[in-house]
């Protein structure tokens, strides 16, 4: 194995030549949470819009060839920008698919005078060979079905004239396609030094649903190491790269504390939420 794919390490650099060292179709899944270009540090700066859709489709190009046939890419943005993103990423999965995935959150301050801002997207672009894997992502149901948990098919339902009665699934409901999860403020014990540091919750359920305990997960923009923590808590093995020094320390500060000693149950909040409403489904 070469020392730049050695698992559960952080490459020290620039993500687009350390992409290019990997070997073709090794990768399950990769988490990509680049810089937006919304000018706010300097690593999120770039000459031009053009400019950064240039870069953009460099390092798009380098993930698609690492990942597996089976493989798929997140690629987390605001959609302003995500809609032209998916233009030069599309073209990298031939054959495949993308969905738009929306993460809605209703706690951020606007202070602004423009519409308030309340969501940001995640393209997931997969490889032919991509299956969801639907159960290990599963939410708790909503009130209303908890109350009402099984009910046979109305008449003008396509499913109307098979007698199908509907009951929950005892692993929960079907993910969908927006994930409302609060984005972190200040004061959160889950926030590090990092400004954009994306919500464990969100990514835990991005990971779970896209590959299997095992898989390898890459993360070529780690921050402070969102993904990785959320390997360590799923039980799926990581590669990761970051520029930034302070932000490498921060990562290593977070995965020795998750994957430490009784650190690593692999059950996170949402999952004690899930047993437990799986428990009252019984
Ligand atoms: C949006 S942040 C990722 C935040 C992360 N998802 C988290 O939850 O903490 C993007 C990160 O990419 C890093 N970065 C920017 N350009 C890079 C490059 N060319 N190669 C590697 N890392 C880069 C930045 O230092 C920054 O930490």
């Amino acid at each position: 194995m070469r020392s730049d794919e050695r698992t559960g390490t952080v490459h020290a650099g620039d993500a687009i030549p350390w992409l290019r060292r990997l070997r073709p179709q090794t990768v399950d899944l990769i988490f990509a949470d680049p810089p937006y270009n919304a000018g706010r540090e300097a690593w999120d700066t770039f000459e031009s819009g053009a400019a950064y859709l240039e870069w953009t489709a460099r390092w798009v190009r380098e993930a698609a060839r690492v990942l597996k046939p089976t493989g798929s890419l997140y690629v987390c943005g605001f959609s302003e920008v995500l809609a032209d993103v998916k233009g030069v990423a599309q073209p990298h999965f031939p054959g495949g698919s993308c969905r738009w995935l929306i993460w809605y959150y209703r706690n951020k301050a606007n202070l602004g005078r423009d519409w308030g801002r309340a969501h940001e997207s995640v393209l997931h672009l997969r490889m032919p060979g991509f299956r969801l894997n639907v159960d290990e992502a599963r939410v708790p149901y909503n009130a209303h079905t908890l109350r009402y948990p099984s009910h046979p098919q109305a008449k003008s339902s396509r499913y109307g004239d098979q007698r199908y009665v509907w009951q929950p699934n005892p692993l929960g409901a079907k993910p969908r396609d927006v994930l409302e999860i609060p984005t972190l403020t200040n004061g959160m014990r889950e926030k590090t030094v990092h400004p954009t540091q994306k919500p464990l919750e969100l990514v835990r359920r991005l990971v779970a649903a896209a590959s299997r305990p095992g898989d390898l997960v890459l993360d070529p923009f780690a921050g402070s190491g969102t993904t990785l923590v959320a390997c360590e808590l799923t039980g799926r093995r990581w590669l990761a790269c970051e520029l930034d020094p302070g932000y490498r320390a921060a990562i290593a500060e977070r995965v020795q504390t998750t994957a430490g000693p009784g650190a690593a149950s692999g059950v996170g909040r949402a999952e004690t939420v899930r047993r437990a409403q799986r428990r009252k489904l019984r």
